[in-house]
């Protein structure tokens, strides 16, 4: 059997369901969130602006499919008056699955305080890990019906970790970190279907112009892509696979893998099939960024 593999016109869209829905939250429910995104010409990383923070700041983060959360650098510029560390043995704890408890021995700040839970963030670009501060934020984001934007909305104790200044290394200029999009509860996309109850789906464009950007939408569809083509009818599916060993590049044992598998029998390009040993065990790496 073959496997084809469809590209529309201005994008190739990735469309994943991450696992059963869950709790609700707020007065205002919007229906769909809309991300832009846009490819860095140097560095071909795929880039998101959350706001992030009180007063919100606008952070640049590099997008990253298979990665399991949304880390920034908090040792530089980090003033916000709801950071929130998360505590050992807290519950946000273990959603996040916390693999340590920390102490930090120099004045109290973001990224540094005592009994904190902690977490590896990775750098998959340059597959560079550091143990940083788990910790809650506000972050706010565009609301959408599909079709329009709608009014912004925000999520007050949004989980994420601190990474560090040097992890920057190898990252698109400007950008603060990586927004980890991967199968974990504390993913960028099951942090926002948690705080407002949508189905546990998000959709991707990617654009392969620097100069025109892509989208991303949390939520269900309509997912339209101008002039006027819903794109949420023409999709095509294919099952994700599980992977139960760790990809990240510092994990704990036992620890499944973040991302996004799927199973490929063979790769067509222009008509013609590539020649290679396929095997049960094969399946595309879909990483990002
Ligand atoms: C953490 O606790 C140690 C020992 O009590 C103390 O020296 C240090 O200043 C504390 N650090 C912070 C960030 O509060």
């Amino acid at each position: 059997m073959t496997s084809t593999f469809h590209f529309l016109p201005l994008c190739t869209l990735l469309f994943f369901i991450i696992s059963p829905s869950s709790l609700a939250q707020t007065s205002f429910r919007p229906k769909a969130l809309v991300l832009p995104i846009s490819k860095d010409a140097s560095s071909l990383q795929y880039i998101a602006q959350l706001n992030q923070r009180t007063p919100l700041v606008p952070i640049k983060l590099t997008l990253d499919l298979g990665g399991q959360f949304l880390w920034v650098d908090c040792e530089q510029h980090y003033v916000s008056s709801t950071y929130k560390p998360i505590r050992c043995h807290s519950a946000q704890c273990s959603l996040a699955n916390g693999n340590g408890c920390g102490e930090c021995y120099s004045s109290p700040k973001p990224g540094c305080n005592n009994n904190t839970c902690s977490q590896f963030p990775d750098n998959s670009v340059t597959h560079t890990a550091t143990s940083g501060e788990l910790a809650q934020d506000v972050v706010s984001i565009q609301s959408t019906n599909g079709l329009n934007p709608g009014r912004v909305v925000s999520v007050s104790n949004f989980i994420f970790t601190c990474g560090s200044t040097f992890l920057l290394k190898g990252l698109a200029s400007g950008v603060k970190g990586m927004a980890g999009f991967g199968r974990t509860r504390i993913s960028v996309p099951s942090q926002f279907s948690t705080a407002f109850s949508f189905h546990r789906k998000f959709a991707i464009c990617l654009s392969s112009s620097t100069s025109s950007n892509g989208v991303m939408f949390f939520g269900d569809g309509p997912y339209v892509l101008l002039p006027n083509n819903d794109v949420s009818k023409s999709l095509i599916y294919t099952p994700l696979i599980k992977n139960p060993v760790s990809t990240a590049s510092a994990y704990t044992q036992g620890d499944p893998s973040a991302e996004y598998f799927i199973g490929v029998k063979s790769i067509k390009i222009n008509g013609k099939v590539l020649s290679w040993k396929s095997s049960p065990e094969d399946s595309i790496f879909m990483n990002g960024p």
